[in-house]
């Protein structure tokens, strides 16, 4: 291939990533809450050679959403485990909160998929945005975002020591002298640091990829230097192409501060895309589903994804001014609070009309030849490794993904015709971690 691969990330969100994906497919309704809808889309994504399948995680539901959107937050291990039995090469990358979970316990579990999946796993880190996440899990207030990012530094450090505390070499399976591991290739992370306490080793040897893919979506300065640290894929990017090309610049410089070769962290912006044999369908798709969009969803979802409860705001008056005096809870509020400070007489309801929250920032609306010439520009300006691709609608967006852009990019040479090893990291082209 004249570039470097590409890579894509599929984003599983129930009917489609579009808030009005639900209202529009043919599915029955309940469909979401089985596996088989969840297999179909997996092994979808695996005719596709995609590099992996995604699911995100929200530890607490605003009520508000059970109205508009279908709700199948299912624990993201779970599925991806009963999605590694149906499907043979695709990555399985799920969230895990570093503020609501313990690291011993959260390592296990990543670690867990990544032997049973034969060396599938990647873990989305997440510091969790929502304060209603708190009251889920026996706490009173939910940390402000510097400490959760403090946090979240030492948790990530601390699960990778617990994933490197058995040697590679460590089991021998001696049937003569009765020893099943070397107990001297053992290594207990004994941690005692801030925020957590870990003493022993991992329940189990160390699984296929050493340490499951590290994966972060965060945007603020504290994100994107957690990512740099750690990340070897981010989720993250900015609309424009030049701010695009400026983040993943900083990214990797950030990156090389902490020893790392830009290499090993791979950008991929997360995409919703509609598409249509002519630009004249897919635009005609993507107003319908705008069409059926509830400026009503829209505000509650605006806060509730910036890090606010919508159940404490008026929509008919302007957002307070209080809040930009307070710490912001993230880079969403950030955006929202700007969007408000530039009419300050408009109601919320009329600010947050526009505004497209979660992780759908742009949308791509056009034909598969259309969308294969983003892809490739954007990776030739130096802005992606390639997409986290949320279809607008699901299984139907992803599908003509599969079935109409992967060609062109396999043409073009620059998509893969099979899938080249056996792990995620194979697939992404990342070294496996040598332990400690
Ligand atoms: C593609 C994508 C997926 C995300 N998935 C989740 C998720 O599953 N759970 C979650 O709590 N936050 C999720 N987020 C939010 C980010 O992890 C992050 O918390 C948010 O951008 C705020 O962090 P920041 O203040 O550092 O920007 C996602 C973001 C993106 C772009």
């Amino acid at each position: 291939m004249s570039q470097r691969p590409l890579h894509f990330n599929a984003f599983i969100w129930p009917n489609g990533y579009h808030e009005s994906a639900w209202r529009v497919v043919d599915d029955p309704v309940e469909n979401v809450l089985g596996l088989p809808y969840y297999a179909d889309i997996a092994r979808t994504a695996e005719r596709g050679l995609l590099d992996s399948i995604f699911l995100a995680d929200n530890i607490a539901i605003a009520e508000y959403r059970a109205t508009h959107l279908p709700q199948t937050q299912f624990d993201p291990i779970s599925v991806l485990s009963a999605l590694a039995a149906v499907t043979d090469h695709i990555g399985l990358i799920g969230t895990g909160s570093t503020t609501y979970n313990q690291p011993w316990e959260l390592a296990r579990r990543f670690a867990t998929l990544d032997h049973l999946s034969g060396g599938r796993a990647g873990w989305n880190i997440v510091t969790t945005v929502t304060p209603l996440a708190a009251a889920n899990f026996g706490e009173t207030s939910h940390p402000d975002h510097a400490d959760r990012y403090a946090r979240a530094q030492e948790f990530v450090d601390v699960a990778t020591r617990v994933w490197d505390s058995w040697a590679d070499d460590a089991v021998v399976g001696d049937r003569a002298r009765g020893v099943w591991a070397e107990r001297s290739r053992l290594r207990a992370p004994r941690f005692h640091g801030e925020f957590y306490d870990v003493d022993g080793v991992q329940p189990f040897p160390r699984s296929p990829q050493g340490r499951p893919v590290l994966v972060l979506a965060g945007q603020s300065s504290a994100g994107i230097r957690l990512a740099a640290r750690y990340a070897e894929m981010a989720f993250s990017g900015p609309p424009s192409l030049e701010a695009a090309v400026a983040f993943r610049t900083d990214l990797h410089a950030q990156a090389a501060a902490f020893g790392r070769h830009p290499d090993e962290v791979l950008v991929l912006p997360a995409l919703m895309v509609t598409l249509g044999g002519t630009e004249a369908e897919a635009t005609a798709k993507a107003r319908r589903l705008e069409d059926l969009a509830s400026a009503e969803f829209r505000w509650q979802n605006a806060l509730y994804t910036a890090g606010l409860d919508p159940d404490g705001f008026d929509p008919d008056a302007p957002l307070p001014a209080r809040l930009w005096a307070e710490p912001s809870p993230s880079t969403r509020a950030d955006q929202l609070y700007a969007a408000a400070r530039a009419r300050p007489e408009a109601s919320l309801r009329d600010v947050a009309r526009h505004v497209m929250g979660g992780a759908g920032q742009t949308h791509f609306v056009g034909t598969p030849e259309q969308l294969a010439d983003h892809v490739i520009a954007w990776q030739d300006a130096g802005a992606v490794d390639g997409f986290t691709i949320m279809g607008s609608t699901l299984p139907y967006e992803l599908t003509a993904f599969v079935d109409h852009v992967v060609p062109i990019l396999q043409r073009r040479n620059r998509f893969r015709t099979e899938y080249v090893g056996s792990t995620l990291r194979d697939e992404l082209g990342l070294s496996r971690p040598a332990a400690g």
